[in-house]
């Protein structure tokens, strides 16, 4: 699939089957996410943790609805979690989001390319970073801190129509 053809085909899934996400596509998602760029090419910033532990993921699920005071599963039944974290020690500010958002939509895109569905979910690393034993259970090292938490499976719906690439953020050009 050419690149256009995965933006275009990516959309935020919101109801996943329950089968786990094949392990070959897995490692094409987070080789992709690693291929993002990242400020300085300073990649030894940035760690990944992949969930796919039923009881954490419970957890983190839990810790979003009492974050947000919410009754459903803030992770829509998705099988695996991939979380992006950041040294806290950053050369200058924003740069840790910004590096955790470029190697999430660079995952994503790379699910969407292989039939794998995904979702960015605000609430994950708030959940992970809101319980220190949550954070401690997913080995997190030091010093770093929860960013992005995507969720990634098999979209038990039939795929969406691919979006028209057009421009719809508001712009001007000088
Ligand atoms: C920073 C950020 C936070 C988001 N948080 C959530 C979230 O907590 N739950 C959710 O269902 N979708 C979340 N989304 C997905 C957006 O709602 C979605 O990307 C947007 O509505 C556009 O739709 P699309 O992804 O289908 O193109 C988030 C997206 C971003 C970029």
């Amino acid at each position: 699939m050419e690149a256009k053809k995965a933006i275009a085909s990516r959309y935020s899934v919101r109801a996943y089957k329950k089968d786990q996400i094949a392990e070959e596509k897995l490692e094409t998602i987070l080789a992709a996410g690693s291929a993002a760029p990242v400020g300085m090419g300073r990649y030894d910033s940035l760690h990944v943790t992949v969930i796919q532990d039923e009881e954490i993921r419970k957890r983190i699920s839990e810790g979003i609805r009492q974050i947000f005071n919410t009754e459903s599963d803030a992770l829509y039944g998705g099988s695996t979690l991939v979380l992006v974290s950041s040294k806290e020690e950053v050369p200058a500010p924003g740069i840790d989001y910004t590096n955790a958002a470029c190697v999430a939509e660079n995952m994503m895109l790379a699910g969407a390319d292989i039939g794998i569905g995904s979702v960015l979910v605000w609430g994950i690393a708030l959940a992970v970073e809101a319980d220190k034993s949550l954070k401690e259970a997913l080995s997190i090292p030091e010093g770093f801190k929860a960013m992005i938490g995507t969720v990634f499976g098999y979209a038990a719906n039939a795929e969406q129509k691919e979006k028209d690439l057009k421009v719809k953020i508001q712009m001007n050009r000088i």
